[in-house]
């Protein structure tokens, strides 16, 4: 049974603490462990996503009292608004096991295969970019959603044979950026669909000073919001530049994160005080200088940018459409006035509604 090095079996039930030794050391990538430590472990520490917490503690509380399993969940969304957060409280809910991996690790059929059959009763099985998964391996999937099973087969082409196997029964829990990208039988068999969304900085604020409070930074509300306001809408942004604040509080300052500290900190690192960065405003400059303000097609802009198009539709892409630098037009994308006037860039009126849309 192959179980490749990057899917990662995390014991829910040993993760009640916030400092688990377990987390950190050989289960989740070093780079991950960070932000593992201080993601929040129930609904009532994930702050934000309201409605997607309620109607997921009712589906919870059903489950449990039905005493079965819970239905498969699609989140999707912009990435770090906290999908991979939401599937480990959602298995420490149900007092179950999850089982992390991402479609793109999954190559052979007895990759997925390994990974079902592995499965205990209740457990949950979390996919991230689960519109990568291959052809195959969705359709070993499709039984195993619908009806627990597996569907295995031996011999060679004359002397073929398939053998229906149970597994336990499971909870999927699938996670894109992209859901758009998604088959539509994959995505016919997730019973909850659910679209995360960028949060308020109000929200963010709430969970840099609960980051900076769990590893013992001390930081004034001015900071925390200073943070919040720089995060492009994203608590993975967040915790990361509460991270840099306090490099910067501690070398610069007396170890406090302040407004002043923060803003300095983030102006080092080239995060503007609306939170874009130098690809952010490198992206508007070119859509700008180089085609006028658009319409201007994604591949171009890609190649222009030297970023791969992927990177740009799911990473910069989604802050800039949702602050109202960039729309999106039948033609292509275009800069809107917000980012002509937050370059400094005068636009050239005598051109408005001509020749574009
Ligand atoms: N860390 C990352 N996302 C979070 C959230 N939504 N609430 C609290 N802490 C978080």
């Amino acid at each position: 049974m192959i179980v490749k090095d990057e899917d990662k079996k995390i014991n829910n039930k040993a993760l009640k603490s916030t400092a688990n030794p377990d987390l950190s050391a050989s289960q989740i990538k070093n780079e991950d462990s960070y932000e593992n430590n201080i993601r929040p472990l129930t609904f009532d520490d994930y702050i934000g996503q309201n409605s997607i917490k309620q109607t997921l503690k009712i589906s919870i509380e059903a489950s449990k009292k039905r005493n079965t399993h819970l239905d498969h969940l699609l989140f999707y969304g912009p990435p770090g608004l906290g999908k991979t957060t939401l599937a480990g409280i959602i298995a420490n809910e149900l007092n179950a096991d999850i089982k992390i991996t991402s479609a793109p690790s999954i190559e052979r059929p007895r990759d997925i295969i390994g990974i079902l059959m592995q499965l205990k009763e209740g457990d949950v099985l979390f996919i991230d970019e689960i519109h990568r998964l291959n052809k195959i391996a969705e359709e070993i999937l499709y039984p195993a959603m619908e009806d627990f099973t597996i569907d295995l087969t031996t011999g060679k082409t004359q002397t073929v044979k398939t053998m229906r196997i149970p597994i336990p029964k499971f909870t999927l829990i699938g996670a894109t950026t992209k859901a758009g990208a998604l088959s539509g039988p994959l995505r016919d068999r997730f019973g909850i669909i659910h679209r995360l969304e960028f949060y308020t900085t109000e929200e963010l604020a709430q969970i840099v000073k609960r980051t900076a409070k769990i590893l013992n930074f001390e930081i004034d509300e001015s900071g925390a919001l200073e943070i919040a306001k720089r995060s492009r809408c994203t608590p993975r942004i967040a915790n990361r530049l509460v991270k840099r604040s306090a490099d910067w509080a501690i070398v610069k300052g007396d170890g406090k994160i302040t407004q002043k500290i923060a803003s300095d900190a983030l102006c080092a690192l080239d995060i503007d005080e609306m939170g874009l960065d130098v690809t952010d405003r490198a992206l508007l400059k070119l859509m700008i200088t180089s085609f006028d303000g658009g319409p201007v097609g994604i591949e171009t802009l890609a190649v222009a940018l030297g970023e791969d198009i992927r990177t740009i539709e799911d990473v910069y892409e989604p802050f800039l459409i949702q602050k109202g630098y960039i729309a999106r037009t039948p033609r292509g994308r275009k800069a809107t006035k917000s980012a002509y006037e937050h370059l400094g860039i005068k636009q050239d009126v005598s051109q408005l509604g001509l020749f574009k849309n």
